[in-house]
């Protein structure tokens, strides 16, 4: 056998890797993966075939399935015989070219908002490249061998560590690393709770909260019951018989204020007496600006909260890493849902983040940003009563946001004044739950922090001058 036939045969055989599948049998199913291997280019015009029998053995088809196939497609056009020199690719079956490309007219301008002004991430320019590069380099030269095989479900015991120890200080979370679960931020965390089985619905949630949520509860089959708000939060009387209710303590989200310590102690009272649990979402538990943080309601009763936390506010929802801190009873039903390849998050990150944490940068870190949100809020404040002293902003004591209300009725079309003025931001209607039946609330959700420093000021300027007049 010719080098040549050698070559042809393994490309064929091996590398073009050939499917027979589909109907029709052995025979037809090669006529396809070798026309379709020519109309796509992969066997080049010229290119020799290998014998009936090399490709027969390859294949593992009779010798008579290649030589009908080769027949029918030297009928087609697509290959050529010859005596002498074998079977090749005919060289006018030309490959499928990408379409010649149709220059287009004057490419339209993005037209894109030019401020954004939607809450739910922090400045991304302000993340910290530096110290978290240390932290990583620290974390890779320092991890044992271990660390690079696979991992376990709960998390890498540095982070569980470190997380124990930074929430205990910092957010009044009473646990031990044992009864935390590292997960990749809070969506997930519902994923697991309720799509992995741990926990059942219905859910009770604040009649304003995230939708997305709501969207990833749904799609687990859980039904959610929307709890009203009011101005000392979320009426924990008004629980029924669910098993659960999620809440935002510290910063109710979106419209901003603490749950009043009053209903703090009757949800904990409410789950006691009910055998029920509370999710305690502490998405932006560090910034609080005029006083002290509220404590985490975990701390109440551990055995009644699961926390959950991520670090998509205080560093950047790219990192991708959060936490549960369980009740010891759910431990062992999260981590089996978590189950052994299930979506673990990169353990690079998770070294990293506990270095971090365990180093004092991310300290350093959320005190800078909190430094940075709480001016950004005073001049959102200076700037609402230097131009519109008959807006009120509310939740302004803590977070990355604020809400702007407004007369009844007026929110879409304050909406859309400030999309014609090039602004991004959300109504509250985008966050009402839809079987509420609490009063509407009309306002604005400003994210102050989403632009970066130079781009606060001019996005600041447009919103007041969209807003609409007394
Ligand atoms: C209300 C609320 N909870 C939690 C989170 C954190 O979500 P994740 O950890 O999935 O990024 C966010 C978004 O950042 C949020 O707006």
């Amino acid at each position: 056998m010719s080098a040549s036939w050698v070559n042809s045969a393994e490309r064929i055989g091996s590398d073009l890797h050939l499917e027979l599948t589909g109907p029709g049998g052995r025979r037809a199913a090669l006529i396809r993966a070798l026309r379709e291997a020519v109309r796509s280019g992969r066997l080049a015009p010229g290119t020799r075939l290998p014998p009936y029998r090399s490709l027969a053995a390859d294949l593992g088809v009779a010798r008579n399935t290649v030589a009908d196939a080769y027949a029918e497609l030297v009928a087609e056009g697509w290959l050529t015989a010859r005596q002498g020199s074998g079977t090749r690719v005919a060289e006018r079956a030309e490959p499928l070219r990408p379409a010649a490309r149709v220059p287009k007219k004057t490419p339209a301008r993005p037209r894109g908002p030019r401020h954004d002004l939607t809450q739910g991430t922090p400045d991304a320019s302000s993340f910290p490249r530096t110290a978290w590069l240390a932290s990583y380099r620290r974390a890779l030269q320092q991890a044992p061998n271990e660390v690079f095989g696979p991992g376990a479900p709960a998390g890498r015991p540095e982070l569980r560590e470190a997380l124990t120890e930074y929430l205990a200080r910092a957010r009044g979370v009473r646990t031990e690393p044992g009864r935390i679960v590292i997960c990749s931020g809070f969506a997930h965390a519902l994923r697991l709770l309720f799509g992995g089985g741990v926990l059942r619905g219905p859910l009770a949630v604040e009649a304003y909260g995230l939708g997305f949520h709501r969207e990833v509860l749904a799609a687990a089959g859980v039904r959610t019951v929307p709890l009203p708000l009011d101005e000392d939060g979320a009426r924990i009387d008004r629980l029924g018989r669910e098993r659960a209710v999620l809440l935002t303590p510290a910063h109710q989200f979106p419209t901003g204020g603490p749950l009043h310590p009053a209903r703090r102690a009757a949800v904990i009272d409410w789950a006691r007496a009910r055998d029920g649990l509370v999710l305690e979402d502490d998405y932006d538990g560090e910034f609080r600006y005029d006083r002290k943080p509220v404590g985490a309601v975990q701390g109440l009763d551990p055995e009644r909260v699961i926390h959950i936390g991520s670090v998509s506010k205080s560093l950047s929802p790219a990192v991708r890493l959060g936490w549960m801190v369980l009740p010891e009873r759910y431990v062992d039903a999260a981590l089996a849902t978590k189950g052994e390849r299930e979506a673990w998050a990169s353990v690079l990150d998770q070294l990293s983040l506990a270095d971090f944490i365990a180093s004092g940068s991310y300290d350093r870190h959320v005190r800078r940003m909190r430094l940075r949100y709480r001016s950004r809020r005073d001049r959102l404040v200076t700037a609402l009563a230097e131009h519109a002293p008959h807006i009120e902003a509310s939740g302004i004591a803590a977070g990355l946001h604020a809400v702007l209300r407004l007369p009844p009725g007026t929110e879409a079309s304050a909406v859309k004044a400030a999309a014609w003025q090039g602004i991004a931001l959300d109504g509250l209607a985008a966050f009402r739950h839809p079987e509420t039946d609490m009063p509407v609330r009309d306002g604005l959700v400003v994210g102050y922090a989403t632009p970066s420093e130079h781009a606060y000021g001019p996005a600041l300027e447009a919103l007041c001058g969209a807003l609409p007049p007394p």
